[in-house]
């Protein structure tokens, strides 16, 4: 049996701001399993980051609202209603960079350039443990080796700006990893970086993952970065979940013509064909929808689809997909 680890029970999420009303998250029902992985895939906009800072409390509240549902985090086989804490109170604290923990894209949104590497970790270690000043020292340096930071012990007491691209990636990684998360989010963690760094760092995550026996989120815009790195994904558009499964039931036998559209816009080197861009753009976050959400970009649209939301159906082996011509 797999053991829950964070729950998402049907969240309903909204902006408000000047401009209007965002429906940013809708209907979301996911389930993230302990020591499992996660694709979170989708295009700009369509909820991957606001669902990843949702349970630490990262959001702009009270701008930033949940209306509807629950976030439950599962504690030592406790249930904790993360939206019932308060935002920056102690308990979410206690969660918030020691057992749920997050990567970005840009290592300098959250490293800090006036402060050494090694000062920042040991700060952050000794927050959430009891770990004197040489101790914390020792494991933020073997934290370093960890993530495969050459020379670890210099890197310490380097400062951020110092270090390349790659380097700084991997320093994150040290620190999200260094209070051993039972859950790890990584927001596009290589977007940023060249293509051969990209594939080396996720390297770094997935064996880093299975050495801390950690779960792992990992989001991304690109579907094929996801491919060899998950069990499981999840597709979003415009802040649903349309489609969910295993990796292979996902990339293999695609059920939502969203993701097959996805899938067909995914670069190949062995291939002639040219790439399939999907059709019309996503809509302006402050316009209302009715029925689903992909119909104005959906070949097999009809009546019923341009009227009423689908709902989340699971068919055969746990594969579910928001589609009434699934
Ligand atoms: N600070 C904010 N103020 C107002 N609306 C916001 C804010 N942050 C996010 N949103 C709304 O939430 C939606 C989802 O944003 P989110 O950042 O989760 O998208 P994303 O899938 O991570 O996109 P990207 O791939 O560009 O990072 C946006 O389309 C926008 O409408
Ligand atoms: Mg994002």
């Amino acid at each position: 049996m797999r053991k829950k680890l964070l729950e998402y029970k049907n969240i309903a999420a909204q902006f408000h701001t000047i401009e209007g009303t965002t429906n940013t998250l809708n209907d979301i029902d996911l389930t993230i399993y302990e020591g499992m992985s996660l694709g979170i895939v989708g295009e700009s906009g369509c909820g991957k980051s606001v669902t990843s800072r949702l349970p630490i409390r990262l959001l702009p509240e009270p701008m930033f609202k949940v209306t509807k549902g629950e976030v439950i985090y599962h504690r030592d086989g406790k249930p904790f209603d993360v939206m019932k804490a308060k935002q920056n109170g102690k308990e979410i604290n206690k969660i918030r960079g020691k057992e749920i923990s997050m990567i970005f894209q840009e290592p300098m949104s959250s490293l800090s350039p006036i402060h050494t590497v090694g000062s920042q970790m040991v700060e952050l270690i000794r927050q959430h443990s009891d770990m004197n000043k040489k101790q914390a020292k020792e494991h933020a340096i073997s934290m370093l080796e960890r993530a495969r930071v050459p020379r670890a012990r210099d890197v310490f007491d380097d400062y951020t700006f110092q270090l390349s691209g790659g380097m700084r990636q991997r320093v994150m990684i040290a620190m999200g990893i260094s209070c051993s998360p039972r859950l790890l989010f990584a927001d596009e963690p290589t977007t940023a970086l060249d293509v051969t760094i990209q594939a080396q760092i996720l390297g770094l995550i997935k064996d880093v993952q299975r050495e801390q026996n950690m779960a792992l989120v990992l989001i991304t815009h690109d579907l094929a970065v996801v491919a060899n790195m998950v069990d499981e994904i999840a597709v979003f558009y415009l802040g649903y979940i349309v489609e969910q499964g295993s990796t292979d039931q996902v990339l293999k036998t695609p059920k939502h013509p969203y993701t097959k559209a996805l899938i067909e816009s995914i670069p190949t080197l062995h291939t002639d064909q040219a790439l399939k861009p999907i059709k019309g753009s996503i809509p302006d976050p402050y316009s209302k929808i009715t029925g689903c959400p992909f119909w104005k970009r959906c070949d097999k649209v009809t009546d019923k689809c341009r009227q009423e939301v689908p709902p989340f159906v699971t068919h055969e082996n746990d594969h579910k997909v928001r589609c009434f011509e699934a």
